[in-house]
């Protein structure tokens, strides 16, 4: 049987992929250090080792009989990201390169690793290919884009997965797997969240997109892990692929909340407030070479992504 180190595999996305993978008959090995992650959302049928990417010796021992590596961990917060650049460089470039060594010494050369977005910045032109220009903005995006680099400069079987905007939750038999950020910053888990009391807040309505709010590319998070499963099987020797994973097309904001009140069956309470400093007006991958290369398409909606987090929610 396969074994696949997952790092990361306590958070959101991380033990969605843990418990997929596990269904599908990969042995798991998950380590994450539970700064972000819930030790109960880690599936019963990996194998846990609490601990960090930076810890060199633990990563040996994580890592002993594993084919490959889908790497997860990694700080993830933008506005954290501005205020601690350094923990930002340690953790996600540092934790990486001790990663990597780790892999190297164990003879493993195969990785799909959790790259994002953020690398490309402000985009000149929407859709974003994976050939369009990384600019980051933050200091996330650029460990992301740092690690992509060193990911190529290793000359392993390698693919970067860029993600756009992750959304949902996955049913397993011990329940549901969804975001349980704290604090919370994502759109959709707030959108639910919303009461007359605390609306949600609209950040800009004065962009320039089809309604003045910001636009995004949502995907659900069991199409997102498919990507990866699918990507573990497309690694070439010696050659590092980047993908953007998103829908390929784009919701606003007022658009995402409309779509949430139509599954909640009532009005979504929000108010408009300023721009959010950092965001892009819009933001939209190219799906092509995830189509072409991974033979991928996501299949699930919005309104599944939304309804599922809501079930998720409701649990
Ligand atoms: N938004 C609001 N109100 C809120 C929260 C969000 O209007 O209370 C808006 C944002 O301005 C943005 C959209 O909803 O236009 C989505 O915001 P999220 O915070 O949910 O997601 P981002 O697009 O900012 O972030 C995502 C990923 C990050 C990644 C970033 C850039 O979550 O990991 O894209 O690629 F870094």
């Amino acid at each position: 049987m396969t074994r696949i180190l997952v790092t990361g595999g306590a958070g959101y996305i991380g033990s969605t992929a843990t418990a997929l993978l596990a269904d599908r008959g990969y042995e798991v090995v998950v380590l994450d250090d539970l700064s972000m992650g819930h030790a109960d959302a880690v599936d019963p049928r990996a194998t846990f080792i609490e601990g960090s990417i930076l810890d060199a010796d633990l990563l040996r021992n994580a890592l002993a009989g594993c084919e490959a590596v889908i790497h997860f961990a990694g700080k993830s917060l933008v506005g954290e990201s501005v205020e601690k650049p350094e923990l930002y460089h340690r953790v996600n470039v540092d934790g990486t390169q001790t990663l990597l060594e780790a892999m190297s010494i164990h003879g493993i050369d195969k990785i799909v690793f959790s790259s994002s977005a953020a690398t490309y910045g402000q985009p000149i032109d929407n859709p974003i290919t994976e050939e369009s220009f990384a600019s980051p903005t933050n200091p996330y995006g650029a460990s992301k884009l740092a690690i992509d680099k060193m990911i190529t400069s290793a000359g392993i079987s390698a693919i970067s997965l860029r993600y756009f905007n992750v959304a949902g939750a996955y049913q397993t038999t011990q329940g549901w797997l969804a975001e349980r950020h704290n604090p919370e910053t994502h759109l959709i888990p707030l959108v639910l969240r919303a009461t007359e009391d605390n609306p949600l807040k609209i950040f800009g309505t004065d962009w320039d997109t089809k309604d003045g709010t910001c636009v995004r590319d949502y995907v659900h998070v069991v199409d997102l892990i498919e990507a990866h499963i699918m990507a573990l099987g497309a690694l070439k020797p010696h050659v590092h692929e980047i993908v953007n994973l998103g829908s390929g097309g784009g919701y606003s904001v007022r658009e995402v909340i409309s779509v949430a009140s139509q599954v909640l069956a009532r009005p979504v309470p929000a108010v408009e407030s300023p721009r959010r400093a950092g965001d892009p007006a819009t933001l939209v991958a190219s799906i092509v070479k995830a189509k072409s290369l991974l033979g991928w398409e996501p299949t699930r909606a919005l309104e599944t992504m939304i309804s599922d987090a809501v079930k998720s929610q409701a649990q």
